[in-house]
């Protein structure tokens, strides 16, 4: 009992801290935000990057602020080979190297034996499966010893982002999460990365807005909302990998 009280006040504290932290911040640019998170920080913040347009403009951005940040990747196994191209030319661009956190081997030896290579197609429960065993089971060693968190969600990306804050408290992984451009719309986005001429996935220029795994991802049609192509057979309430569960 007095456990379970001991939690809730920690947790309750942390709320509170990160309350204050988002209004202190409410108006900072993405620079200033992650400016002070990483001097304040120092040597524990990490940087999770898909190689999609925001996380482009995050490298950018934190590239240039400090080398003193883990950027890392979650290597699926399953990635476009586009991805692995902007990955590299994205390296020799800022001068950094991404870590590569891939699954444990012997849990997608087991999850393909019994369930087949692609098994996310066949129900909801094996797509959650296969989304646990290659990228939050790696997530969860990605974030060893490291107290922030920087991704690059945004609200307006779908129905299960509206609430993103700019600072979140993740009790799943027990750490303060920034998403820096939470606020920014997809235009805001994409002006920038024009602007200052940093290197994009090229599937983009051919109709992919959002890219995940190439099994997993498809191009969208004129009209069609910008995750129409990730997981297109699922209802758009389900279209999380477990990635972003922050309670
Ligand atoms: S996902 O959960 O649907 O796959 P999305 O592609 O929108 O996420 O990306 C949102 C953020 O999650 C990215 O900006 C990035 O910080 C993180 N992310 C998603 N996929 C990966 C990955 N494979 N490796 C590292 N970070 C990732
Ligand atoms: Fe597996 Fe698809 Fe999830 Fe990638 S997005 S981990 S291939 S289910």
């Amino acid at each position: 009992m007095y456990f379970h009280h001991e939690i809730y006040f920690q947790t309750q504290a942390m709320k509170d801290k990160i309350d204050e932290l988002n209004n202190r911040f409410a108006t900072a640019s993405p620079q200033e935000m992650i400016g002070w998170f990483i001097s304040e920080y120092h040597g524990t913040v990490a940087f999770s990057s898909s190689f999609g347009a925001e996380d482009q403009v995050l490298t950018a951005i934190i590239a240039d602020i400090s080398r003193d940040v883990r950027f890392f990747t979650l290597d699926t196994g399953r990635l476009f080979q586009e991805t692995y191209d902007v990955m590299n030319i994205t390296e020799h661009k800022y001068g950094i190297r991404f870590a590569l956190f891939f699954p444990d081997a012997a849990r997608v030896e087991d999850m393909v034996k019994n369930y087949g290579i692609n098994l996310f197609y066949e129900r909801l429960e094996y797509r959650r499966l296969c989304c646990a065993v290659r990228k939050t089971e790696p997530l969860k060693r990605a974030l060893i010893g490291v107290h922030v968190w920087i991704t690059g969600q945004r609200k307006d990306q779908s129905v299960t982002r509206l609430g993103t804050g700019k600072i979140e408290w993740d009790t799943v992984n027990q750490v303060i999460k920034l998403n820096p451009l939470a606020d920014w719309s997809n235009e805001d986005v994409w002006a920038y990365l024009k602007a200052e001429k940093i290197p994009y996935n090229e599937l983009h220029d051919k109709g992919y807005p959002s890219i995940g795994c190439q099994p997993c991802t498809r191009a969208i049609l004129p009209g069609e909302d910008l995750r129409a192509g990730r997981w297109w057979w699922e209802l758009p309430e389900f279209k999380e990998c477990g990635l972003h569960k922050t309670h």
